[in-house]
């Protein structure tokens, strides 16, 4: 029988005109603009930051580098892809950071798969990817940005939300539970 299981998430939504502080990254951090060359680097780091967070039980792909190759592709290639809303962080050692931003028909700019490797939190990186991607909505023309965060994500709806991002819906979704992989299946003689 087909296990199925929901996950609350809330779209949230921002008036650009609202105040915000610039994108500043912490010492030692420095951008990197989009560039199709940079496509893989994103997918790395987008799987090193969502592989066993709960956002990779809601959206598998997520979960392995393939998957984040796939979703990588799928985001450049759409009409309403954003680069100035498609940022990557590094630091010296390598890339620890990345946000990829779409326009849709509506006038919104969308916040997708922000994500800072687990070793690098709490530093402010997530907050300064998030503002750098609205300065990149900002300068298209678009008035609004949205995005949306599974509701038991606490320390992200907990950042939009300092950000000034409000809840504007609450959408669940649904996905399929897939029966565990035995370690070992034994061949009888
Ligand atoms: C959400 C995420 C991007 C935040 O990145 P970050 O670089 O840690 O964010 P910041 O340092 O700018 O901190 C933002 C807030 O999170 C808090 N925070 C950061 N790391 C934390 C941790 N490990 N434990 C508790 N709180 C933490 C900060 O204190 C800050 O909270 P405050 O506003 O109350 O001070 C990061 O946790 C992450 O990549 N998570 C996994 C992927 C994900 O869920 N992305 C969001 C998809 S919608």
């Amino acid at each position: 029988m087909r296990k199925v299981r929901y996950f609350k998430r809330h779209r949230m939504e921002l008036e650009l005109r609202h105040p915000r502080p610039p994108a500043e990254l912490p010492e030692g951090c420095y951008w990197m603009p989009w560039s199709g060359q940079l496509l893989d680097m994103h997918a790395q780091v987008l799987c090193a930051c969502f592989a066993g967070e709960t956002d990779s039980e809601v959206f598998p792909c997520l979960a392995n580098l393939n998957g984040c190759r796939d979703l990588m592709t799928a985001i450049a290639n759409r009409a309403g892809f954003c680069p100035g809303g498609t940022w990557l962080v590094a630091n010296k050692d390598c890339c620890i950071g990345t946000v990829q931003g779409l326009l849709d028909d509506s006038g919104f700019g969308g916040i997708q798969n922000l994500g800072v490797v687990a070793n690098c939190r709490g530093a402010g990186i997530g907050r300064a990817l998030l503002l750098k991607a609205l300065e990149g909505f900002e300068a298209t023309g678009v008035k609004r940005a949205f995005l949306e965060v599974t509701a038991a994500n606490t320390t992200a709806v907990r950042m939009y939300r300092w950000l000034g991002f409000r809840s504007s819906k609450t959408i669940y979704r649904e996905v399929e539970v897939k029966p565990p992989v035995p370690d070992y299946v034994g061949v009888g003689i």
